[in-house]
């Protein structure tokens, strides 16, 4: 906790005041190649893409080796479906090689078929792996994932991973689907010896801006109507998570999430924080790199790359998304925000304390809001660290 601190939380929070010497870290979207036909993904709906354009080894070597000299230490590895990727655990070896530590998004469909070797890869380089598992309820995970295995495969990965002693999280992305099944599914995640669950309300804006959107996305989201029910059941988590050895990111979208679910229901037109901060601020822009697939340099997950890194790369990495980010950077500094910035629950979470930090005074009532909130997590971190085994 001590090295968080001190490596991670001092340094973001410098960052908020004295700006950023150099982005956090970098995420690919290895490739767009996927097992699974999620319900709320443009992949798994066979949406066609707009480009041929493919990343390739030399490409993600150039842009380990950029981070290496730019000191970046963490590389997000996203897609489709990573483990598709014929030379992930090249990518991941390379990137140990240059103290990179990886962190994979993984459907867990093939993961508990890697050999050892193939397992101490992962382990060696200090992979961090995330599998995606919206329910433990096989009829749901099925249906949203799209895969009558899913649930089974992810369960032996995590169970694979874990054996070898690497931290397993799981990612559950909350839809109509599954509300009503997160406290549920999270014991059974507790009982499978899962450390971390992290939910996140549906996206409604294309994942992959060469792809239209799924019609009706925001659809898939909880209705408004049922927005107690939601927030009963994520109450009943952080109920569960107090005196039991799993962590969860709940605490973190309760202060935004019915806003965030009555814009989506189409009852708010405004931008979904307003109800909870005055002034947003998106650190995202600042510390993420984000690379789609075709090489493009996207400015934040949503937003289509004007730069590629398979064209001119002479500048540099750091260069290239500098000049990739100067728009959305002016236009969000004086408060022209994008559409797509109302479809940002995947990264909101950080974004809001972000702008609690950057944007003290003005945020103060939020702020005092938050800082009871992590006042009683730390009180029962605390109690769990001393008592609970
Ligand atoms: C796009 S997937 C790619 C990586 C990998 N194939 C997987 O399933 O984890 C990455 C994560 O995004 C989540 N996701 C996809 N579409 C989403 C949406 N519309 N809203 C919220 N999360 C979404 C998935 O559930 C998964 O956890």
């Amino acid at each position: 906790m001590l090295l968080k601190i001190k490596n991670h939380y001092i340094p973001e929070l410098i960052a908020y005041f004295t700006g950023r010497p150099r982005p956090f870290s970098v995420s690919f979207n290895i490739t767009p190649d996927c097992n699974q036909s999620c319900i709320y993904c443009e992949i798994g709906n066979k949406i066609e893409r707009n480009t041929d354009r493919l990343l390739n080894q030399e490409d993600i070597n150039w842009v380990i080796d950029e981070m290496a000299n730019a000191e970046i230490k963490r590389l997000a590895i996203n897609g489709g479906e990573p483990f598709l990727f014929k030379s992930l655990l090249e990518t991941v070896s390379y990137a140990g090689s240059k103290n990179i530590v990886c962190a994979i998004t993984s459907n867990g469909m093939t993961i508990h078929r890697l050999s050892p070797t193939e397992i101490a890869v992962l382990k060696e380089n200090r992979s961090e792996v995330n599998i995606s598992v919206d329910s433990l309820d096989n009829s749901i995970n099925s249906f949203t994932r799209g895969s009558k295995l899913a649930l089974e495969n992810a369960k032996k990965s995590a169970k694979t991973l874990m054996d070898a002693g690497i931290p397993v999280t799981f990612l559950s992305a909350i839809s109509k689907y599954n509300y009503q099944d997160l406290y549920s599914s999270l014991v059974k995640a507790y009982e499978l010896g899962v450390g971390q669950v992290l939910y996140q309300p549906l996206i409604f804006y294309s994942n992959y801006p060469d792809r239209k959107a799924i019609i009706d996305k925001a659809n898939l989201n909880v209705a408004y109507e049922d927005i107690d029910i939601l927030k009963a059941e994520l109450r009943k988590i952080l109920k569960f998570e107090r005196t039991h050895k799993i962590k969860t990111n709940v605490y973190r979208f309760l202060p935004w999430i019915e806003n965030y679910i009555k814009m989506t229901s189409g009852i708010s037109k405004t931008w979904f924080w307003e109800g909870y901060l005055k002034k947003f601020y998106c650190r995202d822009i600042h510390a993420l790199i984000d690379i789609a697939y075709d090489g493009g340099i996207q400015p934040c997950a949503f937003a289509k790359a004007e730069i590629n890194i398979k064209d001119d790369r002479s500048q540099g990495l750091i260069a290239l998304w500098i000049k990739a980010s100067e728009s959305i950077k002016n236009d969000l500094n004086n408060g022209k925000y994008r559409g797509y910035c109302n479809a940002c629950s995947n990264h909101f979470s950080r974004n809001m304390i972000a702008s609690l930090m950057k944007y003290p005074f003005k945020n103060r009532s939020a702020l005092i809001k938050f800082l009871l909130l992590m006042t009683s997590r730390a009180i029962h971190s605390m109690y769990k660290k001393l008592f609970v085994r």
